[in-house]
């Protein structure tokens, strides 16, 4: 599409899986590879934004031309989402971030012993929720990952999390979501949904983008 309908405008990207340490080793993770995310700054630069895109490790190149921020855990992409958001028009939560992290890091590598290990996890601070609650907060678009009651887990996190938008992505399906070439999408919002056929991340990324452009156009002449 030729139509800059972003242009002028600042678009904040989360994107990729954060890492929670363990021991000097080991940690905890999810399958996200980045490619919805790194896909979405893309869109969104075609659209003429401003893109920032904040990443946790992945295995893909910095797209050309976008501010990226590599990050490893949720404390710190939480930090770095916190420090670029001001003046930021439009949040988009595409990142996997791991919902806990360890309660006591070990310093040193964790041995083996006789008897079983047990790991006490205390919760993360919700990136997506953080913004969305701010005094100034930016258009939010979040992503609901699940592997059952995709509508209903998506509404909830909708209205929790005081959010414009959200796209429900069926990850039980492993053809598409994470670490695969495809998606497929239903996006809701307070007065409409849109359901985004399967089809390659970049192709879906540029339909979610142009939604995402209409509705925030659209709200704010509200
Ligand atoms: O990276 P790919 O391999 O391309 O896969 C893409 C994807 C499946 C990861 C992506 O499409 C997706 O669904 N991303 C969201 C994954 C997720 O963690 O969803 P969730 O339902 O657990 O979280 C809900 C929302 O809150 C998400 O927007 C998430 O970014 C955000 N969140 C969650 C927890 C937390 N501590 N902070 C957050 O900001």
């Amino acid at each position: 599409s030729l139509e800059q309908l972003l242009t002028g405008k600042r678009i904040t990207i989360t994107a990729g899986p954060t890492r929670e340490e363990i021991d000097p080793v080991r940690y905890l993770s999810n399958h996200s590879s980045g490619k919805m995310g790194y896909a979405l700054a893309i869109a969104a630069q075609e659209l003429g934004a401003a893109v920032t895109l904040i990443s946790g490790p992945v295995n893909l190149l910095p797209p050309a031309n976008i501010q990226t921020i590599s990050v490893t855990s949720a404390i710190q992409m939480h930090e770095a989402v916190m420090e670029t958001i001001h003046n930021c028009d439009i949040f988009i939560g595409c990142a996997a971030v791991a919902d806990y992290q360890v309660q006591k890091k070990s310093n040193q590598k964790i041995k083996k012993s006789d008897s079983e290990l047990t790991l006490t996890f205390i919760k993360n601070p919700d990136i997506l929720s953080d913004v969305a609650h701010l005094a100034n907060a930016p258009f939010t678009l979040g992503f609901a990952a699940e592997t059952q009651n995709l509508q209903e887990y998506a509404l909830g996190k909708l209205q929790r999390k005081k959010l414009n938008m959200i796209a429900a992505n069926d990850v039980s399906d492993s053809t598409i979501g994470f670490n695969s070439e495809q998606n497929a999408l239903t996006v809701f919002w307070s007065k409409g949904e849109k359901k985004l056929e399967v089809a390659d991340k970049q192709l879906l990324a540029r339909q979610l983008m142009h939604l995402v452009a209409q509705r925030y156009i659209e709200e704010s002449n509200d």
